[in-house]
């Protein structure tokens, strides 16, 4: 059967390089060294108003198949969040569905390669076995833009490693109140850090060196998409996909201002926002996207609707689809994320076009962004996965990346003194030490939503290093560790522990579902804090996608770390809390007292928080232990030298 295919393929393939090679009928859009908007232009003449509805149409790989693709001229297939090819599905696994996907593509009259787009917001996240790198909120604290860079440029190799060439991230929203479930997704509530961090793009899609060229995703790149435009962080309480009430003014200068960068950078699409401003929702807002975006901004690329985002632009979503989709399209989105009802899809738009409500000067707008992107990114002369690139998938350079990103992002914002010794860094020496709480040991609350499924979850749920595990890396072998997940309140009496390091957060959550009015720390949490704290000098490590309540445990803290959702790598907060490096992380929120006073942020006239934004302490690495074990390394090669000796 797969030699079968394989063969089908390749006649198929040979046939359109046959197509491409008949001299007098050459057509110009296959001819890579034509320009783009001559390929574009080309390309547009030939086809036909089924074929291009077929580009804008984006529809989820559960329901595709190699007959509905070709049938209905699928431009693009989505992973949704959590869908895969199969369970802990490997990149073969991945890039044999993706290139099915293609070769069905390529098999239409046009040749018309699909682009496969899915979330990778923290490494290639969807993927059993990825990187899994710090969620935004984290990566803000490095400020640290070369790092992100390099966080864009492993993240694409992951991608390219499973056959796959564009991504729905990064996402540039400013969250002005951490209420909001995404607040995790935005790098801070300050616009410019926000700016700054667009240089993930330049790692996602490589730096563009031909002039006039926009945007670019060689081989080892992938496009990217700018999200969600405009306003997604600035809604009112904080609540997901409703209203943003503000002046024009401030929707630029606080929401806006991101895509001047990501635009600039050459970003190849952006994704609309569910939200609404000032009550008209954003999916339907023609001013915004085509006037504000595309003409005053001059953005090239292509504009894509959130997962039924035309759906939901009457409430409740879906009940007038014929005239949402005439809303939507005639706002200037470009490339619909439908997900499944694709035939009602496709039979309005046929009909709209018909009957004149969206002209065919609209469809070839939308159509040529599409184009555009394909041809700049080189998925016309490379549609299929390059299958050398498996092993990218959670290379060890990666995890050494994602590690030192972690390490950059912790915040230090309590630090207790004992006469001149800070207690933090602690002692890889100590004699006995306890490590505790709900989030000590579990790669998928370190990891947060967006994680192997779209909510994450708790448990082993991809490979990775939890932080009780890198504690027992770090420490010195004599020390005694206690673990306990839940200790009761007499559980630490005269054990003689020297230290404790508990670990606790908030579990795993996506979107809506993490919206929160209150922010409090989790029962279990507060539980071990003061269980331990009352009876052990201790250091809190809170794992959590935004600032949490903490004012009242505060006093029974020695050390407080705010480690944010640090992903994977548990090693990198071993790291900093043994002294190996510094604490260098700065606060990319305002940590509030109480939730009562949110909305509050950086700047605003009220303004009395627990710590202020950009807050974060720091230490020195502590030479002594790092040199120690330097020598005792040294000694151990020089030992193992002589035995072969
Ligand atoms: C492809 O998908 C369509 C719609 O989901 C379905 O009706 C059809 O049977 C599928 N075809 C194959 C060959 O699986
Ligand atoms: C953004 O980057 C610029 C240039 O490196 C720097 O001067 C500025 O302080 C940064 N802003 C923030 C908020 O990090
Ligand atoms: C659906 O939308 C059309 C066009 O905007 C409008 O005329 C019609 O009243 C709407 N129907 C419903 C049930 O809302």
């Amino acid at each position: 059967m797969a030699w079968a295919s394989f063969l089908q393929c390749v006649v198929l393939l040979l046939l359109c390089v046959h197509a491409a090679m008949a001299s007098s009928d050459v057509p110009l859009y296959k001819n890579p060294e034509a320009a783009v908007e001559a390929r574009v232009k080309d390309l547009l003449s030939r086809m036909t108003l089924e074929e291009k509805i077929g580009q804008m149409m984006q529809i989820e790989r559960s329901v595709a198949n190699a007959s509905t693709i070709q049938t209905n001229f699928i431009g693009s297939i989505l992973s949704g969040g959590g869908s895969v090819p199969k369970e802990q599905a490997s990149p073969t696994d991945w890039m044999d569905m993706v290139d099915g996907f293609q070769k069905a593509a390529l098999s239409t009259r046009l040749c018309i390669p699909l682009m496969y787009g899915i979330d990778a917001v923290h490494g290639h996240n969807n993927v059993y076995g990825a990187t899994i790198f710090p969620h935004n909120v984290g990566l803000g604290c490095t400020r640290d833009p070369d790092l992100v860079r390099r966080i864009g440029e492993a993240t694409a190799l992951e991608v390219r490693g499973t056959g796959i060439q564009y991504v729905f991230a990064p996402c540039i929203a400013v969250c002005r109140n951490p209420s909001w479930g995404r607040c995790y997704e935005s790098y801070s509530e300050d616009p410019n850090l926000v700016r700054n961090m667009t240089e993930i793009i330049v790692g996602l899609q490589g730096k563009t060196t031909k002039p006039g060229s926009p945007f670019l995703a060689g081989q080892y790149n992938v496009a990217a998409t700018a999200k969600h435009f405009v306003g997604d962080g600035g809604t009112n309480h904080g609540a997901d996909e409703r209203n943003t009430l503000s002046s024009y003014k401030s929707l630029v200068n606080i929401h806006m201002v991101g895509y001047f960068d990501a635009i600039a950078k050459g970003v190849s699409t952006i994704m609309v926002s569910y939200s609404s401003w000032n009550g008209q929702k954003m999916h339907s807002n023609r001013f915004l996207i085509s006037h504000v975006l595309k003409k005053q901004l001059g953005f090239k690329g292509f504009v894509i609707s959130d997962w039924q985002g035309i759906d939901k632009i009457t409430i409740p979503a879906g009940i007038n689809y014929t005239s949402s989709v005439e809303l939507g399209v005639n706002a200037g989105i470009d490339m619909i994320m439908i997900p499944f009802d694709y035939p009602s899809f496709h039979a309005d738009m046929l009909a709209l076009v018909k009957s004149g409500h969206i002209s065919m000067r609209r469809i070839n707008d939308a159509v040529g962004r599409i184009l555009r992107v394909k041809f700049t990114i080189g998925l016309f002369e490379h549609p299929l996965a390059d299958r050398s690139l498996a092993k990218m998938v959670g290379a060890q350079d990666h995890r050494d990346l994602a590690r030192e990103a972690v390490r950059k992002s912790l915040v230090l914002l309590k630090n207790e003194r004992n006469g001149n010794a800070p207690f933090v860094p602690l002692s890889k020496r100590a004699t006995k030490i306890l490590v505790a709480g709900s989030h000590a040991d579990d790669i998928g609350r370190q990891c947060g939503g967006w994680t192997t499924t779209w909510q994450g979850q708790s448990g082993g749920i991809t490979p990775g290093t939890s932080v009780l595990e890198a504690i027992k890396s770090t420490i010195d072998t004599s020390t005694e560790l206690v673990y306990e997940q839940l200790p009761d309140s007499n559980f630490a009496k005269g054990k003689g522990f020297d230290y404790a390091i508990v670990v606790v957060g908030e579990d795993p959550y996506a979107e809506f579902f993490g919206d929160d009015a209150d922010l409090t720390l989790p029962n279990m949490g507060t539980q071990t804090i003061k269980n331990v704290c009352t009876l052990v000098k201790c250091v809190v490590v809170l794992v959590s996608g935004r600032p949490l309540v903490v004012e009242p445990y505060l006093p029974l803290m020695n050390g407080l770390v705010a480690a944010w959702l640090p992903g994977t790598e548990g090693k990198g907060i071993a790291d900093v809390l043994f002294g190996d490096y510094p604490f260098e992380g700065k606060s990319s929120r305002t940590w509030f007292r109480r939730a009562s006073q949110l909305p509050m942020n950086v700047n605003d006239q009220q303004y009395d928080p627990l710590f202020p934004y950009g807050f974060g302490l720091t230490t020195a690495a502590v030479v002594g232990d790092a040199a120690s074990s330097r020598s005792s390394t040294l000694l151990f090669f020089f030992t193992l030298v002589l035995c072969f000796i």
